[in-house]
C-alpha cells in the first residue's frame, strides 16, 4: 500500500499500524482523510502518538468517518455531547473494558469506530491489547467455518450492565464513578447479529460473538453456547493475532469495531489513567 500523506508502520504486530505525519487538531485535505481510511481499513486499528486535542477537536476527527454515536450507560463530558471520560481513579479497583469485546456489540446498530485518545496514562501498565478476529476467523478449518457462518448470536448488554452484572449502575457508582450509569430498560434488552460478520467495506469475514456480549447463540441454550464463545475468545487472543499498544499522554486509538476485538489490561493499581472516548455510527452487522 502506498501513503503519500501519512507514513504507516504496520511492523508493531498482527493488528494495527502507527500512523505518523499528520496532526490530528487541524482539519484535513480529502486526501489526507483518503489515506488515514484506507490505512484504517487494511490494518483494523491505528495508532497516533504526540497528539495535543480538545474534545471538539477529537470529536471533528471522528466525524470525517462518519455521524458520532452517543454510548448510553455513561455521562459526556460538558464540553461535547459525543465525548465520555473514561477514568480510573488510584483508588478505583475496576476498569472499563477490561475483558475481550468489540465495543457494544449488544446493540442494534453497533458504532464503527472507537476512538480513544489519552490525557493521562500511568508510567507503566495500563496497555491495551488489540485482537485481529479477520485472521483469526481465516485461521480456523474450513468445516469449522461452514458450522459458524450460519449462525445467530443473541447478544445482550445483561451480562455486564443488567442487574447481576459488574457495571450495573449501582455497583458502577462504586467502581467506576458518578458518570457511569443507564437506563435498566437498555440493560436487559436482547438483538441477534451473526457469530460471524461480514464488514460491509472489505467484505471479510471476522468472529464477532464475545463472552462479555453474547448471551447465547439462537436455538442453544445458554449453557451449550458459553463453551463455543470460549473456544473463540481463546483462538482469537493467541498470542500471533494480538498486538499490545502502549499508551502516551497525547496517543489517540481508533479501532474498528466490526474486525477487531480489545481488552484493557487492568495491571496499574494506585495509579490515575484518564481518556476521553469518541464512537463512530456502524451499520447492522451482516
Ligand atoms: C473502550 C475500551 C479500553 C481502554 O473505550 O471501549 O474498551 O484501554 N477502552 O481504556
Ligand atoms: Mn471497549
Amino acid at each position: 500500500m502506498v501513503y503519500k500523506l501519512i507514513d504507516v508502520d504496520s511492523s508493531i504486530g498482527p493488528v494495527g499500524a502507527v500512523v505518523s505525519g499528520v496532526d490530528l487538531s487541524q482539519p484535513l485535505s480529502t486526501e489526507c482523510k483518503e489515506e488515514i481510511h484506507r490505512a484504517w481499513l487494511e490494518n483494523h486499528v491505528l495508532f497516533f502518538h504526540d497528539q495535543d486535542l480538545t474534545p471538539a477537536q477529537q470529536a471533528d476527527f471522528a466525524a470525517n468517518f462518519g455521524a458520532l454515536d452517543v454510548y448510553p450507560f455513561m455521562k459526556a463530558v460538558d464540553t461535547h455531547p459525543n465525548v465520555i471520560p473514561i477514568i480510573k481513579e488510584a483508588d478505583a479497583k475496576m476498569n472499563f473494558g477490561g475483558d475481550w469485546h468489540t465495543d457494544t456489540s449488544y446493540q442494534p446498530l453497533p458504532p464503527k469506530a472507537t476512538l480513544l485518545y489519552a490525557l493521562e496514562v500511568p508510567e507503566t501498565g495500563g496497555d491495551t491489547l488489540f485482537a485481529n478476529a479477520t485472521m483469526a476467523y481465516e485461521s480456523l478449518s474450513e468445516a469449522m467455518r461452514k458450522t459458524l457462518e450460519p449462525l445467530t448470536g443473541v447478544f445482550s448488554p445483561k451480562m455486564v450492565h443488567g442487574s447481576g452484572g459488574d457495571y450495573n449502575s449501582v455497583a458502577a457508582k462504586g467502581n467506576l464513578g458518578d458518570a457511569y450509569g443507564g437506563s435498566a430498560e437498555i440493560a436487559e434488552q436482547e438483538v441477534e447479529h451473526p457469530i460471524i460478520r461480514t464488514h460491509v467495506e472489505t467484505g471479510r469475514k471476522s468472529i464477532y460473538c464475545s463472552k462479555p456480549h453474547t448471551h447465547r447463540i439462537k436455538g442453544w441454550t445458554r449453557d451449550e453456547s458459553i463453551p463455543m464463545f470460549k473456544f473463540l475468545t481463546k483462538h482469537l487472543t493467541q498470542e500471533q493475532y494480538v498486538t499490545r499498544f502502549q499508551w502516551r499522554k497525547g496517543s489517540l486509538a481508533m479501532w474498528d469495531n466490526r474486525c477487531v476485538f480489545h481488552n484493557a489490561l487492568n495491571d496499574y493499581q494506585g495509579k490515575r489513567r484518564h481518556m476521553h472516548r469518541v464512537i463512530v455510527q456502524g451499520e447492522r452487522p451482516i
